[in-house]
This record gives structure tokens, C-alpha cells and sequence, in this order.
């Protein structure tokens, strides 16, 4: 009893003193555990008394949940306000900053793009559940620069993915995360019916077998990004029904972009070579994509991922699914598949 009230104090203290620091550092538009950090090897920049460059970059490492302010989403960076422009837009990310890291991966920094137009925009287009959100951690730690998203969801973007909160045709992410009509979000609807047109047809499709897929998409239904949902959500009639529904929409998702758009716009990812070779696939798409490989990051991940918020595995071993299930599955990648020859001739490793 007295140990969880002493502990209690200890941990209002420490909420205090952070709100303390963040406060005294001027902390602007940063909420919650904000606050600055430099590398320790790298040198302060020379001060310029009196210019805008007088401020001190924002620097974050993992675990500071700095996200970009509320007032600032939906706007186009280029009608931010100076201030918000100059602190947000050279803020950089390092990925490989705590625990026991060597210095060469350390310093090396996640920033935004700043001379591209929004021509460029980018789906990376997934079925919820398939490894979207690390599949950007790890582009965006070798790539060295932010993706974006049509969600704008807080918890991502305090995870380190700062890109999140930018309006998804900001110009300044690389690629930019969407479910497409896989998803129903009131505020998106109209969007995401139209999305294919809305990126121009301009997508990496990101593939996971739909079994593993559909079970994600469970877990962050009922769970949230790291939770789980209970054993006895995955049986009984509206597990059925549930994925029956899920294998339709993977189908439609992706043959939607595959049957309206040419193939010169369209990337192809599969989760699970990301798994089997990362350095590998990492290359492949970020050449794909036009983004200069820097071995020393490819190191870097292999030797300490990328930081990603991972949920944990359970249920492994269960059988989840019944034949007739099974068979559906089958016959929809089949679907998809004939449509990815065609246009790519790229067929999925999911063996019958
Ligand atoms: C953007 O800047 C980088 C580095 O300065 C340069 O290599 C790249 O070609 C530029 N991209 C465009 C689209 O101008
Ligand atoms: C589903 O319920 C049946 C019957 O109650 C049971 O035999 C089976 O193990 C359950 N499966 C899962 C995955 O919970
Ligand atoms: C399609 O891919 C196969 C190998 O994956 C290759 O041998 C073949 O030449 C390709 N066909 C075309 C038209 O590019």
C-alpha cells in the first residue's frame, strides 16, 4: 500500500518536472512529454543573434511523443504560420537514438522532404492489419525521410511518425498510408471511395496474406494498435460473418487499383518478404521508389530494427479458420493474382 503511494508521488512528481521542462523551454505547440534533445556528437550549429535560425531545431528521439499541433492539421504547410514552418518542418526523428546503439546509427536522422511538389503523392495502399505502419518505420529509417497518411492518427504520429499529421498532399512525406474503402471513416467516406483517382493512381500496393491480415485487423478492432482481441471474437456467427465480409474487401481493394489504373504507376510490397529478407525488400522498394539506398541505414535496421510499435503474437498455433474459410481465401488471391500477372506480371508467394 505504501509502496503504490510512494509510487504514485513519484510518478506526479516526474509528470510535474516534465511539464516543468517543457514549459520553461518554451515548448510551443508541443504537447504532452515534449521537449528537445541533440545528439550528443553533434556539434550546435553557430548561433546567428537575431535570425530565424537562432532556434534551436527540434530534435526527438523515441519514447518523446512529439506530435505536430491540431491547429496545424488539414492545413497546407505552406499556409502554416512562419514560426510552425520553421520549427515542424526541419524537426528530424532519430530512430536509432536510445538504448545501446553505436554512434553510426545514432545520429542518423528522419526528416521531410522539402522540394518535391504534390504531384508526387504516393498511396502506400494496404488492407488494415498487413503491416502498413511498419512497413513506413522501416522505409522512413532507411530512407531517411517521412511518409505521411490520409488518418492522421495521434498515436502513430506520437510513435515517431511525425508525417502522420500532415495533410496527405502536404509534398513533404514520400509515400502516404491509406486503406482506401477498406475502412469506414465517417470524415473520409466521400475520400475514400474516390482514392484511387485521389493519388492518381499513384500507389504501392502493400500485400499480406489475407488469413494473417484479417486476424490483425481483429486484434486492432478490438484491441487498438498493441492490444488483442479475446480468443471468442474469433468464433462463433459474427466471427463468420466478419470474415467473409474481410476476404470481399481484400479483394476489392486491391483489384480496384490493379483493374482502374496503367501499371507504370503501381509498386507491388508483400509484408512477407519484408519478414524473410529485410534488407532486401527495404532496397527494392526504396529504389522502386526513386529514394537513394544508404547502406549504413540498411545496417542500422538489420542490426536494431526500426523502433516500430509492434503488437505482441498470440493465439499462435490456434486454428482460426475453417476449410470453407480457407478455400475463400484461396480463391481471392487467385482473383488478385490474375490481375497482377497481367498487369505486373508479379505473382504472390502465397502457395495454395
Ligand atoms: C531534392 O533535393 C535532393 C537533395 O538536395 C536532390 O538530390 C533531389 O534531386 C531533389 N529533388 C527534386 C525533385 O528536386
Ligand atoms: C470455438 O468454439 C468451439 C466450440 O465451442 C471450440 O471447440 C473451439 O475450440 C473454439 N475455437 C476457438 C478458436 O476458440
Ligand atoms: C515475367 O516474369 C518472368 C519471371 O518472373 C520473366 O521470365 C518474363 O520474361 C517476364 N515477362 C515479361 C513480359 O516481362
Amino acid at each position: 500500500m505504501a509502496m503504490r503511494r510512494l509510487r504514485h508521488l513519484c510518478v506526479s512528481m516526474a509528470a510535474l518536472l516534465l511539464g516543468l521542462t517543457w514549459y520553461l523551454s518554451g515548448g510551443r505547440g508541443v504537447p504532452g512529454l515534449a521537449t528537445t534533445w541533440r545528439p550528443s556528437l553533434s556539434p550546435p550549429p553557430p548561433p546567428e543573434a537575431g535570425s530565424s535560425n537562432s532556434r534551436r531545431r527540434l530534435e526527438i528521439k523515441p519514447g518523446f511523443q512529439v506530435v505536430i499541433p491540431r491547429r496545424l492539421r488539414g492545413v497546407l504547410p505552406r499556409d502554416w504560420p512562419r514560426k510552425d514552418r520553421e520549427t515542424w518542418l526541419n524537426a528530424v526523428y532519430y530512430p536509432w537514438a536510445v538504448g545501446r546503439v553505436n554512434d553510426a546509427c545514432r545520429l542518423l536522422g528522419i526528416r521531410f522532404l522539402t522540394n518535391v511538389t504534390s504531384s508526387q503523392t504516393r498511396a502506400l495502399v494496404s488492407f488494415p492489419g498487413s503491416g502498413n505502419t511498419w512497413v513506413r518505420a522501416t522505409l522512413e529509417a532507411v530512407g531517411g525521410v517521412f511518409t505521411g497518411s490520409v488518418y492522421q492518427d495521434g498515436f502513430l504520429a506520437a510513435s515517431g511518425l511525425l508525417g502522420e499529421m500532415l495533410r496527405f498532399d502536404s509534398g513533404l512525406t514520400v509515400l502516404q498510408k491509406t486503406h482506401g474503402d477498406a475502412t469506414k471513416s465517417p470524415a473520409l467516406n466521400e475520400f475514400s471511395r474516390h482514392h484511387v483517382r485521389e493519388f492518381g493512381c499513384r500507389g504501392v500496393l502493400l500485400f499480406r496474406h489475407p488469413a494473417a491480415a484479417i486476424v490483425a485487423h481483429r486484434h486492432l478492432d478490438e484491441g487498438g494498435h498493441l492490444g488483442h482481441a479475446p480468443l471468442a471474437a474469433f468464433n462463433g456467427t459474427e466471427w463468420r460473418q466478419y470474415v467473409a465480409g474481410k476476404i470481399a474487401v481484400w479483394r476489392d481493394l486491391y483489384s480496384h487499383w490493379l483493374r482502374e489504373c496503367e501499371p507504370s504507376g503501381l509498386r507491388i510490397a508483400v509484408y512477407e518478404r519484408f519478414r524473410a529478407d529485410l534488407g532486401g525488400a527495404v532496397r527494392r522498394l526504396l529504389a522502386d521508389l526513386g529514394v537513394p539506398v544508404d547502406e549504413n541505414r540498411i545496417q542500422c535496421l538489420l542490426k536494431y530494427g526500426s523502433g516500430s510499435v509492434e503488437r505482441r503474437k498470440l493465439y499462435q498455433g490456434v486454428e482460426l479458420f475453417d476449410e470453407d474459410q480457407r478455400e475463400q481465401m484461396a480463391r481471392v488471391v487467385d482473383t488478385v493474382n490474375k490481375l497482377l500477372l497481367a498487369k505486373k506480371n508479379f505473382s504472390l508467394p502465397y502457395l495454395r
